[in-house]
């Protein structure tokens, strides 16, 4: 029981390094679950207009599931829906979070239309895969990181405290670029759909 460590975040926010690296230290299995999805053809269809396909999150729900029950593994589950991953399975979901400024950068570099790396940059502004996950999940295994200045070793170690039950800094509630994004650049971000393109005060 209790086998599965979700990593969850907007695209970009570096769930896939982070993972393979904690997967290594900790001698677990990796899943990463758009791929999962796609393999596995766990698809409702394509999304068009997005760009993307679409997972059909029961079916993932059922084979994560299946796996768990059978294998004697410990698993990481990376993916911007990896709170997804069923209730009695979950040890503990770790949502990794950005500054704007510096996820626009990493999501300019992926060649995305301007529309994509808005919507996810308004819905890493909105919190939205920590609302999935404390939605889904008791609050006590929901935490977050703040990638923003951290190496990718530092983001480990962050959730190898956690691990240890020494996650008190990264409990939920701590980060909020709605509180420290400058207003303006949330309004441009937020109403005038423009990126946050120039280097600004967080
Ligand atoms: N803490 C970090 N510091 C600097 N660059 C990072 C960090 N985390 C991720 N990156 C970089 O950001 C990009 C996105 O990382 P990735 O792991 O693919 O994110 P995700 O899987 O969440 O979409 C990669 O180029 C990665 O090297
Ligand atoms: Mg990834």
């Amino acid at each position: 029981m209790n086998r599965i460590l979700a990593i969850s975040g907007t695209p970009g926010t570096g769930k896939t390094e982070v993972g393979q690296l904690l997967a290594k230290r900790l001698n677990a299995q990796i899943l990463e679950l758009s791929d999962l999805a796609k393999q596995k053809q766990l698809l409702l269809g394509r999304d068009q207009e997005r760009d993307t396909f679409i997972v059909d999150v029961d079916q993932l729900r059922h084979f994560l599931v299946d796996l768990a029950r059978k294998a004697d593994e410990r698993y990481i589950a990376v993916g911007h829906f990896a709170d997804e991953v069923p209730v009695e399975f979950l040890e503990l979901i770790v949502v990794l979070r950005c500054n704007p400024v510096v996820l626009t950068q990493r999501l300019l570099q992926r060649g995305w239309t301007h529309e994509k790396i808005l919507e996810n940059i308004q819905a890493e502004i909105l919190s939205e895969c920590t609302a999935q996950a404390m939605t889904r999940h008791d609050s006590s295994k929901v935490f977050e990181v703040d990638t923003t200045s951290l190496t990718l070793e530092e983001v480990v170690e962050a959730i190898e405290a956690i691990l240890s039950g020494k996650g008190n800094q990264f409990v939920v509630g701590q980060i909020s670029w709605l509180h420290t994004l400058d207003p303006k650049l949330l309004h441009q971000i937020m109403e005038e759909r423009t990126l946050p393109l120039k280097p600004q005060k967080a």
